[in-house]
């Protein structure tokens, strides 16, 4: 190509050059359907190159809460890149850093007193992993490293992450990669691992309320309740894995206050930045972080990342607390949920109906054998063709849209489910 050739040609899609050269998650790029060519968004809607209008049902794999393009989270991003748009942050620190670990520490559960800055949702969980088992080991107790977790969890897809999640297809081709845990399905069962193992548990994890990835699987706040009594009485750690749960998701601002209980660490992300940026934060207890504090630079926490507590992030999020704050953003949740539950209630014909705040499901029953596995591709091309983005978990149908949904949109997306299902 010549110097004055066009690059990447006007005449040629924007979905045939991201062939030639891209690679997307979990995608089999053999038999995917081509993308969204997505160029801009509003609210609750994409935009595509030819001009459709699709609503995201699914937040963005979950991440948006106040909309796309929201403009007090457009302005605080413009002003912070004006300002300082990165500096590392071993040996250095800065206002939006600081300022966004006070304003959590003000709204984390009781207890949570210490902010570790990371890059997603799979590395705040590989934190949590990596304090837990470096805790007890300052403490002299290096044999409590195994990790007790809950069947359908889904963490994250780093090794560790992995390791912690249930074993699925998607993990498999990595075993080899992955550490073994515990896995239990209930509070009966993780008593007992806890009390014929007790001394090698370095913590428990859990997503607290809704197991998302495994199913949208909701939980009642007295199992919660009930894994803070067993990690209390057999004094280990809990870890709330609120990557997908926190910032209103299920109702609360973060899940734990379903059942009024305070974790040991607890991990954020997807809706910490409103939708806009990565970053994940790890906060534990002032009881954890001391044991980290010694003249043995052997107890020092080795783990950072070359984003650590990226400025731009950070400062979409305090704007996107500051939403919370001004703009009675969890009451909105409440309504949502309420037009959630009416929806979804008709389609218990059609299977197990699952509703918490911003959330509700629907698994689908069906006595066709072979039938589930396709069942969600299928799905995904009818709701899009309505103008409806969803993407089902094999036969859990679920909606997920940003908190910011009106009344009439939200009455819309419930029709498109209703008649596609229907
Ligand atoms: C509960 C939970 N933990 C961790 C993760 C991983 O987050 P990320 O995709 O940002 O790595 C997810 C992602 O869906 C999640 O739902």
């Amino acid at each position: 190509m010549g110097p004055d050739a066009p690059r990447g040609s006007d005449r040629v899609s924007l979905v045939d050059r991201d062939r030639a050269v891209l690679w997307h998650p979990y995608t089999q790029m053999l038999t995917a359907p081509a993308p969204l060519p997505i160029t801009r968004a509003e609210g609750v809607w994409l935009y595509t190159e030819n001009g459709r209008r699709i609503l995201d049902g699914i937040s963005s794999w979950w991440v948006n809460i106040h909309g796309h393009s929201h403009p007090k989270l457009n302005a605080a991003l413009a002003a912070q890149a004006r300002e300082l748009e990165h500096v590392i942050f071993a040996g250095c620190t800065h206002r939006p850093a600081v300022e966004l670990a006070e304003r959590l520490i003000e709204i984390l559960p009781t207890g949570l007193a210490r902010i570790f800055y990371s890059d997603n949702g799979s590395t705040a969980v590989e934190v949590a992993l990596k304090l837990a088992v470096q805790y007890w080991r300052n403490l002299g107790q290096p044999d409590r490293r195994t990790f007790i977790t809950l069947h359908n969890a889904y963490h994250g897809d780093t090794a560790g992450a992995m390791s912690a999640s249930e074993d699925s297809i998607f993990t498999r081709a990595f075993s080899t990669m992955m550490f073994p845990v515990e896995r239990v399905r209930g509070l009966e069962d993780m008593e007992k691992r806890l009390r014929d193992a007790a001394d090698s548990v370095a913590a428990v994890l859990i997503e607290p309320m809704l197991q998302g990835a495994g199913g949208m699987i909701v939980w009642p706040a007295e199992f919660v309740a009930g894994v803070r009594r067993l990690c209390d009485q057999y004094r280990t750690l809990l870890i709330a894995d609120e990557v997908l749960t926190g910032f209103g998701r299920t109702g609360k601002m973060f899940a734990c206050e379903h059942a009024a209980v305070a974790p040991d660490i607890i991990c954020l992300s997807k809706a910490l930045t409103g939708g806009y940026l990565p970053l994940g934060v790890t906060a534990t207890t002032s009881s954890i972080y001391e044991a980290f504090l010694s003249d043995d630079r052997t107890k020092t926490f080795f783990h950072g990342h070359s984003y650590t507590a990226n400025p731009l992030a950070c400062a979409i999020a305090i704007a996107s607390l500051n939403l919370f704050r001004d703009e009675a953003v969890l009451e909105r949740v409440a309504r949502l949920e309420q037009h959630l539950r009416a929806g979804f209630e008709p389609l218990r014909a059609l299977g197990d109906v699952r509703v918490i705040g911003g959330v509700a499901a629907v698994e689908l029953a069906s006595g066709q054998p072979g039938y589930l596995d396709q069942i969600g591709p299928r799905l995904t091309a009818a709701f899009l063709d309505r103008g409806l983005l969803l993407r089902p978990l094999g036969n859990v149908v679920y909606f997920m849209p940003p908190y910011c949904i009106t009344e009439s949109e939200t009455a819309w997306a419930l029709e498109q489910i209703a008649s596609v299902l229907g």
